[in-house]
């Protein structure tokens, strides 16, 4: 079967590979979950990695198959699955466990391990390709009347682990009801963030740097937050310090200016992967003094587990309750078929304005 792949540290190696269609008794123990791929997306992850920047292939292969958004259809399932059967849409997660006392209670988004296995990332093949086998353990139902959203599925649960983990770790403060958020960046990760924020009521104003209207704003508008540019300390002369903010812009000077205008007791969720070297001016004395005196908090929060998956699903489902029709616009740009990868790479290298990149594989 054919598959989309790169050579990881080698720049612009995208390519068509070849691979052996999987088979259930991959997975021992009658686990096994065989996946039709429907629709693969692609993010900045993906583009670092074809620029050579990041990622490893798999152990003993000198090619890496791409993707790690995924959405399939099972096809078959072994005797000791339960939760998904053949005719479920279905998502995967994407890391996969090593051996902390994280990785071996589901939270191998936590692992405390060096070395981390993602799938179509680091060490492990994705899902870019027209079948794929995994444990029963790493698949999520989509529910039918998501299918429009099922892409979009990963992202969402990497947003809403970034969001549960400020609350959780939040609760050091016995009591916090954030009045006001602050989401950096209108990427993908950043307005599926202002979604999840004003489901839970929260007045939040997505900065970003395109000036509206443009498709960003008009999404962010539409799930009620407010869209604005500008510096983030003029903004904050005007909103007030925010409770709470959510980095995702991929720029780390963005991620250290944001110290500067947070509230007392605030918390900051850092979110961007970000593969450079950039180095910038920090204003140290002020930071600390402002972050020791007010209580702060500052967390990093990467990937996400099964629950985060099932958590960013039904929020993706409420959103369609309150805001009909708004996500699906992230949608911006299919490409049609894993033949077209050249096509899919471009449109992730310079097409500006698209949202999402994400291939058809198949219909379904
Ligand atoms: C993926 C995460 C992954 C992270 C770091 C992101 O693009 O969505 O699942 O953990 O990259 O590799
Ligand atoms: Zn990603």
């Amino acid at each position: 079967m054919k598959a989309i792949a790169v050579k990881p540290r080698n720049p612009n190696s995208v390519h068509l590979a070849e691979l052996a269609k999987p088979k259930l008794s991959d997975v021992p123990n009658g686990r096994g979950v065989l996946v039709k791929v429907l629709k693969v997306g692609v993010d900045a992850t993906d583009r670092e990695i074809n620029e050579g920047l990041y990622g490893n292939p798999p152990p003993g292969y000198d090619f890496l198959v791409m993707g790690h958004e995924s959405f399939g259809i099972v096809e078959e399932v072994g005797p000791n699955v339960r939760h998904v059967k053949p005719g479920d849409y279905v998502t995967c997660t994407v890391r996969r466990p090593g051996g902390s006392i994280f990785d071996r209670i589901g939270h191998s988004d936590m692992t405390s391990e060096e070395t981390y296995y993602e799938r179509g990332i680091n060490l492990l093949h994705g899902y870019m390709t027209e079948h794929y086998v995994d444990d029963a353990e790493f698949v999520i139902r989509v529910p039918a009347a998501l299918k429009h959203l099922g892409v979009l599925a990963e992202p969402m649960s990497v947003a809403e682990k970034a969001v549960q983990q400020v609350y959780e770790a939040q609760r050091r403060l016995q009591v916090w009801e954030p009045k006001v958020a602050y989401v950096l960046g209108s990427g993908q990760i950043g307005l599926l963030s202002t979604l999840i924020l004003r489901l839970r009521g929260v007045e939040v104003y997505t900065i970003a740097r395109g000036a509206k209207p443009n498709l960003k704003s008009e999404i962010a508008e539409a799930y009620g937050a407010k869209y604005v540019n500008g510096s983030l300390a003029d903004i904050a002369k005007q909103t007030g310090a925010p409770d709470l903010i959510v980095e995702a812009t991929g720029n780390s000077a963005i991620a250290f200016e944001a110290m500067t205008v947070l509230g007392r007791n605030g918390a900051i969720v850092w979110t961007s992967i970000t593969g450079g070297q950039r180095k910038t001016e920090v204003p140290t004395d002020k930071i600390n003094l402002e972050w020791v005196l007010g209580n702060k908090l500052l967390l990093g929060s990467v990937n996400a587990n099964f629950r985060h998956f099932e958590a960013g699903i039904s929020d993706m489902a409420q959103g369609e309750i309150f805001y009909p029709g708004v996500t699906q616009k992230i949608l911006t740009t299919p490409v049609n078929g894993l033949d077209n990868y050249r096509e899919m790479m471009r449109q992730l290298v310079e097409a500006k304005e698209a949202l999402k990149v994400y291939v058809n594989v198949a219909e379904g």
